[in-house]
């Protein structure tokens, strides 16, 4: 695997896997990476000749007295693991070659109004502003023919589709669903901020998503009485919610009768913010 942190060379690279008629598959990252990125590249690799990794843990989708400084950055392991997937290049800019040397407050941003507000939104207000700004970034400096996210973030997916769709940006958006623990417990590098106490209690989110699920696919529509209880359950186990709600899956609000829905969490545990979802098909 070849690697490179310099965008001139990055497009080089990735020319020539062009000039060789090879489709090119792009996994952003922010490293510290777990089975659940080498999930996106691994279905990289299926549908396309050429897969490119980048590492970056971009300042700008994190809020004051959030984890910028703590997140674990562990590029020798994460270089390793990428080299046994087989991926071909990895990217790992610094904070000038991403943002040069504007300051922070004058920099060129991408806004995603509606879906970015609410939610994770509401709670990390910008970050998804910074999100859809590194995303725009590296989509533009990769070219790729098509890019993976996981359906974890599924607020973030969203954004994503609809900022690529919105600025006419050239590239297939390719949702994966969530890898998870034997015990249900989503894939995440936060996870690893678990103490082993909190570990044993993390898996109930998914759990109390999923009975949420199986109620509505029983009928349930009292959809804010769901909403509580399962808020209830979080917090007589430890967690403090942050949000925990139904809705269709373009983020609105739901309306009984409704087709596609969504049931989406975050809750901290400890210090550790979680999240987590849950799609489901009513007829
Ligand atoms: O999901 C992530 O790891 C990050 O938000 C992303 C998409 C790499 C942008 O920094």
């Amino acid at each position: 695997m070849k690697s490179c942190d310099q965008i001139t060379s990055l497009r080089q690279r990735v020319q020539a896997f062009r000039s060789a008629g090879e489709r090119v598959a792009f996994v952003p990252t922010m490293g510290n990476l777990h089975q659940g990125h080498l999930e996106l590249v691994r279905q990289a690799r299926e549908r396309a000749e050429r897969v490119v990794v980048s590492i970056y843990v971009n300042p700008t989708q994190f809020g004051a007295g959030e984890d910028l400084d703590a997140y674990p950055r562990t590029l020798e392991r994460d270089r390793q693991m990428l080299e046994q997937e087989g991926a071909d290049l990895l990217f790992i800019p610094n904070d000038s070659v991403m943002y040069g040397d504007g300051r922070r407050s004058d920099l060129t941003r991408v806004e995603v109004p509606g879906v970015s507000e609410q939610l994770c939104g509401a709670s990390r207000p910008g970050h998804f502003i910074g999100v859809a700004t590194v995303v725009a970034k590296l989509l533009n400096m990769v070219q790729p023919d098509l890019a993976l996210f996981g359906e974890k973030d599924y607020q973030q997916l969203l954004v994503i589709r609809r900022m690529v769709a919105e600025l006419n940006i050239f590239v297939e958006i390719v949702g994966i669903p969530t890898f998870r623990e034997p015990d249900g417990l989503a894939m995440s590098s936060r996870n690893g901020y678990l103490s082993a106490e909190e570990r044993t209690l993390a898996p109930l989110l998914n759990r109390v998503l999923q009975s949420m699920c199986r109620q509505l696919l029983g009928g349930g529509a009292d959809f804010l009485a769901l909403e509580e209880a399962g808020k209830e359950q979080l917090r007589e186990a430890g967690f403090e919610p942050d949000y925990l709600s139904i809705r269709q899956q373009n983020l609105e609000l739901p309306t009984v009768g409704g087709e596609n829905m969504v049931i989406l969490a975050a809750a901290r545990l400890g210090s550790t913010r979680l999240i987590d979802n849950c799609s489901l098909f009513l007829r």
